[in-house]
């Protein structure tokens, strides 16, 4: 049996968990949607994907599987508002696809999944799962603790963008998560992406990831030393702390809500928003190679 098979096998499921309708702060929710601009999305100029990259993370596959390249770059690092696939474990990451299709992992970003998951073979989801399982997690962003982030903006591709000048803006109880050099990230693996977070997160953050703080269990204990995975229980450690806070609003909420996911909506229960961004930081600025 998976690790989280035995999880699931000790907890009691709660069925009837509601979504609600606002699952959390707008900003955790940026994402490209299925629908982006070519031009914004990468059209032009492709660098080469990893060796032994399938047809379809490449190519994609007709028109309703659009190539994984698009979104989660040609490095598989991803950005805030996808996701970062480098070093994914096989199983969890063939569950999400399942998940996807199924509509169990549903949610404002989640359905960019939803057709290509759907559009895609038992087959394909196993090759796509361990190509991306077989690459090199790798640091991908710089998380600083400040008053204050540059002004920004969310584009039209759902991606946050600085705006021109020096303008700043207080950062309150927000992850301000931007690429340096927007232009640049298809091109490289070199850490890109620098998340704004408030004084004292990572700190605060720690305590939770590694003792539960009181009101919950220790990531490590499922993730984990490290949070860099254990099994089927995904590696969280260096991954961008607007996805992972995201994620964490989502099975709050019931957006994600398989038998999987209830493990973790469980686990998540007592966390406010101020817990949420804190361990977002935390885990974000491991460094997961
Ligand atoms: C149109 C943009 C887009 C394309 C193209 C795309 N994805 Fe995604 N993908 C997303 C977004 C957005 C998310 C984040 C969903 C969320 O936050 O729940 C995501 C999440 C995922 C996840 C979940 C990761 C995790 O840690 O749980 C997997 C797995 C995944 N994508 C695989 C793929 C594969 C394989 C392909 C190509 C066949 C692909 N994606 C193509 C946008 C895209
Ligand atoms: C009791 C075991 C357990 C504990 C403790 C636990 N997790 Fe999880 N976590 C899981 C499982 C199982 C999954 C996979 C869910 C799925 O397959 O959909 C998961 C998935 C996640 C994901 C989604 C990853 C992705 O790629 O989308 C995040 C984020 C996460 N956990 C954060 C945390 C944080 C933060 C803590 C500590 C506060 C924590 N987890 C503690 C079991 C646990």
């Amino acid at each position: 049996m998976t690790r989280t098979g035995w999880l699931l096998a000790g907890v009691l499921l709660p069925l009837t968990a509601l979504a609600a309708e606002a699952p959390g702060p707008g900003w955790a929710f940026l994402t490209p949607g299925a629908n982006a601009p070519a031009s914004a999305a990468g059209g032009a100029a492709q660098p080469a994907a990893e060796a032994g990259a399938p047809a379809i993370v490449v190519s994609g596959k007709g028109a309703a599987v659009r190539a994984c390249d698009t979104c989660h770059l040609p490095s598989g690092l991803g950005q805030p508002e996808s996701a970062n696939l480098r070093g994914l474990n096989a199983d969890y990451f063939a569950r999400q696809m399942h998940d996807f299709a199924a509509g169990t992992r549903g949610g404002p970003r989640g359905e960019a999944m939803a057709g290509i998951a759907k559009a895609m073979t038992d087959d394909e989801i196993k090759q796509t799962a361990a190509y991306y399982a077989g690459l090199k997690p790798l640091p991908w962003t710089k998380v600083v603790e400040a008053d204050r982030a540059p002004k920004t903006l969310v584009g039209r591709n759902s991606q946050r963008i600085k705006l021109p000048g020096n303008d700043t803006e207080e950062i309150g109880l927000r992850i301000v998560e931007l690429a340096e050099n927007p232009e640049a990230i298809r091109q490289t693996a070199q850490p890109a992406f620098t998340a704004h977070v408030p004084k004292g997160a990572r700190q605060k953050g720690r305590n939770i990831a590694t003792t539960g703080g009181g009101k919950t269990e220790a990531c490590i204990g499922c993730h984990g030393d490290g949070v860099m995975g254990e099994d089927d229980v995904p590696s969280l450690a260096g991954r961008s702390p607007v996805y992972l806070a995201r994620q964490i609003y989502s099975f709050k909420n019931g957006i994600r809500k398989s038998d999987y996911a209830s493990v973790m909506k469980d686990v998540v229960a007592k966390l406010t928003d101020e817990d949420i961004v804190s361990v977002a930081a935390y885990i974000g600025s491991l460094d997961p190679s």
